[in-house]
């Protein structure tokens, strides 16, 4: 059985460190108990400082960021952080072109340069692609192909790409104010056959096999099963339901057991 990957992405929460050193304690707790699964923790860059010790020790989850700069090093760059100062923290993974970010206006280039620095770093790179809106006619693939090419433009002879991750996240599909609308697997399925053909015509058939296609949005306990086994993909992105220990707990170990 191939390793499965949880992402679990806590977006701007919890309002404390207390509370994010509880809620990483409990996710580790769950995670030991894991055989076939990696777990990786995306909070607000401001914890990883006293998060850091939590996730070493156990070896079994890691750490990632949500975004990174287009920057990298040090620099006058007022606000930024680079992939090099994450890594240097024991960060490993990087959530890349969320539509969050993408909202607030990041570009194609942006999330090309932030790849390209963070596979230079050695940071894994997470590059969240999707559509707005869910039409008929399936212009929607062509919206997620153009994301990949303009992501992925000039990395075909990279040789980290086996560090690269895809996650399939349908804007739609993302969780709002406790309202949970999630992709089904059938149509979850297609898409990731899409994304890895679009994968191989961009990078080459060789780097598409190492590259993990994840799905997000919505993702709840009682979906995991259904996703991972009918989806066609390597693991899941979680935001809204990675927030509520006992629920993560139960994501974890239905993929866990999942075929
Ligand atoms: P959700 O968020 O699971 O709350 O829909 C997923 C994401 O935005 O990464």
């Amino acid at each position: 059985m191939a390793k499965k990957i949880i992402i679990a992405n806590w977006k701007m929460n919890p309002e404390t460190g207390e509370k994010a050193k509880e809620l990483f304690s409990l996710s580790r707790k769950a995670a030991l108990k894991l055989k076939n699964t990696k777990v990786v923790i995306c909070p607000p860059n401001i914890y990883f400082q006293s998060l850091g010790g939590l996730a070493s020790k156990s070896g079994r989850i890691s750490m990632g960021a949500q975004d990174v700069s287009i920057f990298s090093g040090s620099g006058p760059q007022t606000g930024e952080i680079s992939a090099e100062m994450l890594k240097k923290i024991g960060v490993e993974y990087v959530i890349l072109g969320h539509s969050s970010r993408r909202e607030l206006g990041e570009s194609g280039s942006d999330i090309n340069k932030k790849i390209k620095n963070s596979l230079a770093t050695g940071l894994k790179p997470i590059l969240c692609v999707g559509e707005k809106e869910r039409c008929d006619n399936g212009e929607f693939m062509k919206v997620v192909e153009a994301q990949l090419k303009e992501s992925l433009d000039g990395l075909k002879s990279e040789k980290s790409l086996k560090n690269l991750i895809i996650a399939y996240e349908p804007v739609w599909a993302i969780s709002k104010k406790g309202s949970f609308k999630a992709d089904n697997p059938d149509s979850v399925f297609g898409m990731s056959i899409f994304i890895r053909k679009t994968l191989a015509a961009i990078l080459g058939e060789d780097a598409v096999k190492k590259i993990p296609i994840i799905y997000g949005g919505s993702v709840a306990s009682q979906t995991v099963k259904d996703f991972l086994e009918r989806g066609g993909v390597n693991g899941l992105l979680v935001g809204g339901k990675s927030l509520v220990a006992k629920e993560f707990e139960e994501i974890l170990k239905i993929a866990d057991s999942s075929k």
